[in-house]
């Protein structure tokens, strides 16, 4: 059981671990290139390390050293048939990437992964990239890991988007870049854009072509792609918990620097800011991907009711919103979201139960949930809250104990290495300890 003392205000400067989505897209775009690339600043955590597993299977050499990441390969033409299983560990986008990566190789390959893993839908990649042409065994119904990429000749063809999913879209252009005719993935809903940034900073030949609402991402194949150097701008989700911290600790100022702040991820702060928070972003870059510098200071927030298009761009920062909802002047309301329940763990049903046993109103919905204010916490006796081993609930657990202070304790925190492993100590400078 995990306690920690009550902590009043957060205050100071951090720098948030580097970008998970970009870390793994930069690790598998580096082994399908041919020769040698640098990563920058990767994150180093258990998500990553699944990924980086798998590549040094296919016979890539990656090494790290002082914070960054070379990686040399002779190229995806020469990835290796692995021996062994692959072992995604608790990583969804590991899962499905490496699905999109490997079904066009012509080689026999088996993906697994942890307990959560294999409970998670894998059916929304394996049938785009049947589609195309690729032969996927996978178990119940070609639905969950185990799943078995077996020789194939993949063909070109229009995929139109089914989930709104990054990581569905990211394996069609994986796949696309290595199959000879065009590859067409058409999305009416914005997912996050790292893979098509990354694509042409390796020089793969991934064009968007926006069509009133509708994104069409153009692949075509090349039979190489060339190596790169590139360096990760700190994770806007790892960021979101800090930026909620300050809402959720009285007169708390935290500005949070080198943060990764593309449009496709941060709708966070627009919501934040509509219910009447002002984040300011200053010292903006661009570099493939936009950076800056995240400046918040404690308020007291309004309600608010999110649902819709948005989803997707903040759908890793939801469960934090309900929690937000704890310490607003209103409800708080999140909807059409029903892709909560797919996550590490079924997140509303994680946030209902935690919010439950505080003693918060909250309204449950197939697709969400609705948080009333908290008047004021009566804690008779100790209550527990569950992490449900899902990283993101374990940091909004440790968020929830150390505003409330002994009474409210955890019943397991490991899960945090998958995403952001420096969580603890980053909070411990804030606190000024
Ligand atoms: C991710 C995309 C999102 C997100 C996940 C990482 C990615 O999943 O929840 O944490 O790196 O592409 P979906 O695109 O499946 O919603």
């Amino acid at each position: 059981m995990i306690t920690f003392n009550r902590v009043k205000t957060l205050k100071g400067k951090i720098r948030v671990p580097s970008d998970k989505s970009i870390t793994h897209r930069a690790f598998i775009f580096s082994s399908i290139a041919t020769g040698k690339s640098i990563i920058y600043r990767p994150l180093v955590s258990a998500d990553i390390e699944a990924t980086i597993g798998i590549l040094k299977n296919l016979g890539i050499q990656i090494l790290l050293e002082d914070g960054n990441a070379v990686v040399i390969s002779k190229g995806y033409k020469n990835f290796v048939e692995c021996e062994n299983v692959l072992d995604c560990m608790n990583s969804g986008t590991t899962a499905r990437l490496v699905l999109g990566l490997l079904a066009p190789q012509k080689k026999y390959y088996v993906l697994t992964g942890d307990n959560s893993l294999i409970n998670r839908p894998m059916d929304r990649v394996v049938k785009p990239l049947k589609k195309l042409g690729a032969v996927i065994f996978a178990r119940k119904n070609n639905c969950y890991l185990p799943a078995t990429v077996v020789p194939s000749n993949m063909k070109g063809g229009v995929i139109d988007a089914e989930v709104h999913s990054a990581q569905v879209k990211s394996a069609v252009i994986l796949a696309g870049i290595q199959i000879e005719e065009e590859v067409v993935y058409r999305e009416l809903v914005q997912t996050r854009n790292h893979t098509e940034n990354m694509a042409v900073l390796f020089g793969a030949d991934v064009k968007v072509i926006k069509e009133d609402r509708q994104k069409n991402i153009m692949v075509k194949y090349k039979s190489s792609l060339k190596s790169a150097s590139i360096e990760i701008p700190g994770d806007f989700s790892s960021a979101a918990f800090f930026i909620a911290a300050a809402y959720i600790f009285n007169d708390s100022e935290i500005i949070i620097r080198d943060c990764g702040i593309n449009e496709t991820r941060t709708a966070f702060l627009t919501v934040l800011n509509k219910m009447g928070a002002s984040i300011e972003i200053r010292n903006k870059r661009d570099n493939y991907e936009p950076i800056g510098d995240i400046y918040t200071c404690y308020k007291r927030l309004n309600g608010v009711k999110i649902s819709g298009d948005i989803i997707p761009n903040l759908i890793d920062e939801l469960p934090i919103m309900a929690v937000l909802g704890i310490f607003a002047n209103d409800p708080v309301e999140v909807r059409d979201a029903k892709e909560l329940r797919f996550k590490e763990s079924d997140r509303i049903g994680a946030i209902v139960e935690n919010l439950n046993s505080l003693g918060v109103d909250i309204e449950e919905y197939e697709d969400g949930f609705k948080v009333y204010p908290l008047e004021n916490l009566n804690i008779e006796k100790d209550i527990v809250l569950k992490s449900f081993g899902d990283h993101r609930i374990a940091m909004l657990n440790i968020l929830l104990a150390k505003r409330f202070g002994e009474r409210v304790k955890i019943d397991d925190i490991n899960s945090i290495k998958v995403s952001n492993p420096f969580f603890l100590e980053l909070l411990k400078k804030l606190e000024g300890v």
